[in-house]
């Protein structure tokens, strides 16, 4: 099943209830939150206190993914503000197995986000703690990047690895760059969570734009 996570790192941070109101009434299950703490990546965004003001708005499991140093301090924090899943970045610690076992023990789903340039060797060490592996398709920091075609194959083969590894369950999450001319090919290739900022909520229209994307990657509308 492909699904499409609207980010809300391109909504009008003044109207964020309202915005997620409307891709949740578009169809979307997901909504991908990036946290950014201006160590691990140059930009600053939002923490737990927003996500838990958003948790009563909205019936989307959130999907927290954090672009922060040390993010074995704030697991917790995030799981009790509602987020349903919790990505860390392979780059941000040097524990990763211990971190998705504390993310588990939060009662939450785990994630392992990878860079586009971080190589997939090590993952098998600790694949059987995680429910997603999201790779970058663009630097992570911004919305409104171009997708990185180099990450293309890079999908193909973790697929292939997940497999290998009796892993076909865990699912693969894409982020950056994704929009309606290039989903398809990014679904092709094996992802199966497409995280779309600018292409939901940068347009005029999240609702239609949330429903061309769908359409645009199955074939079918939401
Ligand atoms: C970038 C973030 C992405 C971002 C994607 O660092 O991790 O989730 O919101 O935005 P678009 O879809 O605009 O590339
Ligand atoms: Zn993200």
């Amino acid at each position: 099943m492909i699904e499409i996570a609207p980010s809300i790192l391109s909504a009008d941070f003044a109207k964020l209830a309202d915005q997620i109101e409307k891709v949740e009434r578009a169809g979307a299950r997901i909504l991908h939150i990036d946290v950014m703490d201006g160590h691990f990546v140059p930009n600053i965004t939002l923490g737990p206190l927003i996500v838990q003001s958003l948790r009563p708005h909205s019936g989307l499991r959130f999907d927290a993914h954090l672009m922060i140093e040390n993010p074995e301090r704030y697991i917790e924090d995030f799981a009790r503000a509602g987020a349903d899943h919790i990505t860390v970045h392979w780059e941000a610690t040097k524990h990763i197995h211990r971190l998705a076992q504390q993310i588990k023990a939060a009662g939450c789903t785990a994630g392992v986000a990878f860079n586009p340039t971080t190589p997939l060797d090590g993952l098998e060490f600790v694949v059987q703690e995680l429910d997603f592996v999201l790779l970058m398709s663009v630097n992570p920091g911004f919305g409104g990047q171009k997708l990185i075609e180099a990450v293309l194959p890079k999908i193909g083969d973790l697929r292939r690895r997940l497999d290998a590894w009796g892993r076909r369950d865990c699912l693969i999450e894409v982020d950056g760059g994704i929009q309606a001319g290039n989903i398809a090919k990014v679904v092709e290739v094996g992802a199966e969570i497409l995280v779309a900022g600018a292409s939901v909520f940068g347009r005029e229209d999240p609702v239609q734009a949330y429903r061309e994307l769908c359409e645009a990657a199955c074939g079918r509308s939401a």
